[in-house]
């Protein structure tokens, strides 16, 4: 199993093992479940973005996004997406591994530089018709589209201009959102506004591991601020467009704990990391302020009436949950902190992920206690499989236990009151991992990476029969 630094374990600033050893409390306890039948009309899905299963990166009119132009040689296996899943042409037979499954819901993104190639303008009707295509496909077969309007890729041509930095962007984000409701609203009701817009700011604009691959910290500011500001007007046109949608957006509310060694040290860590990874997200949408911790970074872009726009109330929250954040205090870093090791023995996924299902109980108990229990959809949840060869691919009985450990989770917190609607899982076909590229697999079904044939993994029978049944298998 490698463990490379990823976007996960390398977020600000140098990981060093040197207080690895000290440990911490691997998980927060959570009752078990007193039931393991799920709600009937609990929503069963799972999940995709475009760059990362759609290939066709030349059809069609569609513009380049910055991922397009994001250098191979910072991908752990020198891959591009230029095929990628190849979903562009066999979304029919993703769809119909779907419904094969039972499952009702598929969330999927739309490419903006499909819609409007150089991201702004003119809109390209074969990105429209692309989409309607998918949507149809979907409703067809009694599935509910789910459509993520902005899951990181971004038009190359508005990076020229500043991206995320521009407070412009967030216009034409509003601009392609109204384009959007206009042309689609008709047949997809459920809209995803931002995808982890958190991981955004971090692994693509400080880090450099993810495109825009920039790596200033002094960005942190405008780029969250601009992204929570074109979620609101993106929200404000949407509904303008269309008045019959339900409109959410996702974040990657990530439990923060203080790594063991310095107590109150790494306590302030991990405080400082919850401010600018959640609070500065979730205090916004549902308070309509930033937090005071985050408000240094961002006061310089934020302007009158802003957060008004930034407040809307939602149809759901979407939560992803693949691991807890361990916090250290770093005096070498700038910003005083940087990720320590999770605590010795627990285990980590292929993609040097902890596995910890208490994670996703303590951040659906926070959304409950803290923001006003909204209706939350989990958006994504998975783990990449540690093996990638052999017979064990498919026989995956990793991910069902893993699978199996986080629905507990999620029981469990409804029944203290979460209201949890449904649970999409991340992902339907192993597909292109960011810079991970096709060495993470995180699919119910294996891909042949040479003739794109799908093949059902264990986990996807195992995930049919809890979507037709509701029913958690011990
Ligand atoms: C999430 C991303 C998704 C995928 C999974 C593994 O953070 O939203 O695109 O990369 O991680």
């Amino acid at each position: 199993m490698s463990l490379s630094i990823t976007r996960r374990t390398a977020a600000l600033g140098a990981v060093s093992a040197s207080l690895a050893a000290c440990g911490s409390p691997a998980a927060v306890a959570f009752p078990a479940p007193a039931s393991r039948q799920f709600p009937t009309d609990f929503i069963w899905g799972c999940a995709t973005s475009a760059f990362q299963i759609e290939g066709a990166l030349g059809e069609d009119g569609r513009g380049q996004s910055i991922w397009d132009v994001f250098p191979r040689e910072a991908i752990a296996d020198r891959s591009d997406a230029s095929t990628a899943n190849d979903s562009y042409h066999r979304f029919g037979e993703d769809t119909a591994l779907l419904a094969d499954a039972g499952l009702k819901a598929y969330r999927f993104s739309i490419a903006w530089p499909r819609i409007m190639p150089v991201g702004a303008g003119a809109v390209n009707q074969a990105g429209i018709d692309y989409y309607a295509g998918l949507a149809d496909a979907c409703l067809g077969r009694g599935i509910t589209p789910y459509a993520t309007l902005f899951h990181w890729d971004l038009p190359l041509a508005l990076q020229a201009t500043g991206g995320w930095t521009s407070r412009d962007t967030a216009q034409r984000f509003a601009d392609y959102a109204a384009e959007i409701g206009a042309r689609l609203g008709g047949r997809i009701k459920h809209f995803v506004i931002l995808n982890e817009p958190s991981v955004h700011v971090f692994a693509g604009h400080v880090l450099g591991i993810h495109a825009p691959g920039l790596k200033d910290a002094s960005l942190i500011g405008p780029v969250t601020h601009h992204q929570n500001l074109a979620q609101g007007l993106a929200i404000q046109a949407l509904r303008a467009a269309q008045s019959d949608l339900a409109i959410g957006t996702t974040l990657a509310v990530t439990p923060s704990r203080a790594a063991r060694g310095w107590p109150f040290l790494n306590d302030r860590a991990a405080d400082g990391f919850d401010a600018v990874w959640n609070r500065a997200y979730l205090d916004p949408l549902f308070k309509g302020e930033y937090p005071k911790a985050a408000r240094d970074f961002v006061e310089a872009s934020v302007r009158e009436g802003d957060m008004d726009i930034i407040r809307q109330p939602l149809d759901f929250l979407g939560v992803n949950y693949y691991a807890p954040a361990y916090l250290r205090f770093d005096p070498s870093s700038d910003a005083r902190i940087a990720l320590g090791e999770p605590p010795g023995g627990v285990e980590l996924d292929a993609f040097g992920r902890h596995i910890d299902p208490s994670g996703l109980w303590q951040l659906l108990q926070r959304v409950r206690e803290q923001y006003g229990n909204p209706r939350v959809l989990i958006t994504e949840n998975g783990c990449s499989d540690p093996f990638s060869t052999g017979p064990a691919v498919t026989d995956d009985r990793f991910r069902i236990d893993y699978l199996r450990r986080h629905l507990e989770a999620v029981k469990s917190a409804m029944e203290a009151g979460s209201q949890v609607g449904g649970y999409f899982h991340w992902t339907l076909v192993d597909n292109w991992e960011w810079a991970e590229g096709y060495r993470s697999k995180f699919g119910l079904v294996a891909q042949d990476r040479a003739s794109g044939a799908r093949t059902e993994k264990a986990s996807y029978a195992w995930f049919k029969a809890l979507a037709e049944s509701g029913a958690l298998p011990a």
